[in-house]
């Protein structure tokens, strides 16, 4: 069989990278891919745009592709799935309809409420001085949401009521993020750790929760810093005891699939919920993605011992709900190297050095915004570059095997975290 893996990220690496280690996988087709997935045994490039969904269609089409994994949110927020469907398909993720749940923060809390699902009490806005005589009420810390995809970028986390209306204020006037920011949502701040929770929903509504991760969104050490897609993560989480996973399948994944099943949309995909949990171990949803989160399927992916073939056929088939899944105990830590400059306008086109020639035992690179030049070098193409995975008996050790990599690799204006996972190794400590 062949499989078709949409997108070009470090997600999409990991997704063909273990796709490929099926026997039952003749080839994997990317696109677009990188110069991560170019290398990788049995996978092959394809220069689509991950958001080109007619060229997506008459790729599969053409290669005879028996399975489609879908990475980012555009391709999904613009209907790629209902068109595969329609044109006989295999294709993993959820419908156009379903995948509000990311592309409308607005839809998304409403849902919530609807349902009872824990999330931050908030209101919705696009009239700014009704906004402010709410903000005022509520006073700081408060959260300013633009409505909408906006890669993250879209959320300012305000100390003060000042702030708040700044922010609040660019988004809806200035239209600082086009028209996602034409609604503003307003939510409460939730104190607490996140964490990352995702899920695989087969057709028939079994949800399969897959490790725990969390990662690490600001751009610098310590949480601070601008908001970013993600500078690293780790799996598992140990903020998520056994307990806490028990009460976020019952209090959020299975009222978010029924409720939309109740709504008439049956959710297939990944399924991430993106979590605060409190001091008192009460988790809240912070927001829903409707795909697999990125970096944090690097390390997900890492520690995957069951085939994901066979896990993407039991969604599509209804058979999720017998399917078993194993994991590497040993935790993985994944460290993102970014372009100098990221998340605002970052440098392209240098060179990459010192990436390993040879694959290894316990650490994996895996290729985000990278490309080959005219003379064939590895070089920058995006913000956020290569994911460096490390593995280890303890986070300790995983950390400190992914760190070990990323001193090795170097281009000009080379940027990382030097703290990834250290609230798990904080508590390691204790
Ligand atoms: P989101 O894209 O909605 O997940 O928001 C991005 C980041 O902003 C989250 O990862 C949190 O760090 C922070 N954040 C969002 N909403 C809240 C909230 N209600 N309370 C505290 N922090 C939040
Ligand atoms: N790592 C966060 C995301 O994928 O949205």
């Amino acid at each position: 069989m062949k499989v078709l893996v949409v997108g070009g990220g470090g997600r999409e690496h990991a997704l063909a990278w273990k796709i490929a280690q099926s026997r039952r996988v003749a080839e994997v087709i990317v696109a677009p891919g990188n110069a991560g997935t170019a290398l990788e045994p049995k996978v092959r490039n394809v220069p689509v745009a991950a958001d080109d969904v007619e060229a997506l269609l008459k790729l599969a089409r053409e290669a005879h592709v028996g399975l489609t994994v879908v990475g980012p949110e555009a391709p999904l927020a613009a209907g790629i799935v209902d068109r595969f469907i329609a044109n006989g398909l295999r294709c993993f993720g959820p419908r156009k309809a379903a995948a509000m749940l990311e592309s409308s923060k607005k839809f998304a809390k409403e849902f919530m409420e609807r349902h009872g699902i824990p999330t931050a009490a908030h209101r919705s806005f696009t009239d700014f001085d009704e906004l402010k005589a709410y903000v005022e009420s509520r006073g700081a810390p408060i959260v300013i949401k633009a409505d909408g995809l906006a890669a993250g970028k879209g959320v300012v986390v305000a100390q003060s009521v000042a702030e708040a209306l700044a922010a609040a204020e660019s988004m809806l006037e200035s239209k600082a993020f086009g028209v996602a920011g034409t609604t503003v949502v307003v939510e409460d701040f939730l104190a607490g750790e996140e964490a990352s929770f995702i899920a695989m929903v087969g057709v028939d509504g079994a949800i399969l929760p897959l490790a725990t991760s969390q990662d690490h969104k600001a751009r610098d050490d310590g949480d601070r810093g601008p908001n970013t897609g993600g500078m690293g993560a780790y799996s598992p989480a140990p903020v998520v005891t056994d307990a806490i996973a028990v009460r976020v399948m019952r209090e959020v994944l299975e009222p978010v699939v029924a409720g939309l099943r109740q709504e008439g949309v049956r959710y297939h995909g990944f399924l991430y919920a993106g979590l605060m949990i409190g001091p008192d171990g009460t988790p809240k949803v912070l927001e829903f993605n409707c795909r697999f989160g990125d970096p944090e399927t690097q390390p997900i992916l890492f520690r995957l011992k069951t085939g994901l073939v066979d896990l993407l056929d039991a969604a599509l088939d209804g058979k999720l709900g017998k399917a078993k899944i194993d994991w590497d105990p040993r935790p993985a830590v994944g460290v993102v190297m970014a372009a100098g400059g990221y998340p605002d306008k970052y440098r392209s086109g240098d060179e990459v050095s010192g990436l390993p020639a040879a694959p290894l035992a316990n650490a994996k690179v895996f290729h985000a915004g990278t490309g080959r030049d005219a003379s064939e070098r590895i070089v920058t193409r995006g913000g956020r570059v290569l994911c460096v995975v490390g593995s280890g008996r303890d986070i300790r050790e995983a950390r400190a095997e992914a760190y070990r990599l990323v001193h090795q690799i170097r281009w000009e204006g080379a940027q990382y975290r030097t703290d990834i996972g250290y609230r798990a190794v904080a508590r390691l400590a204790e």
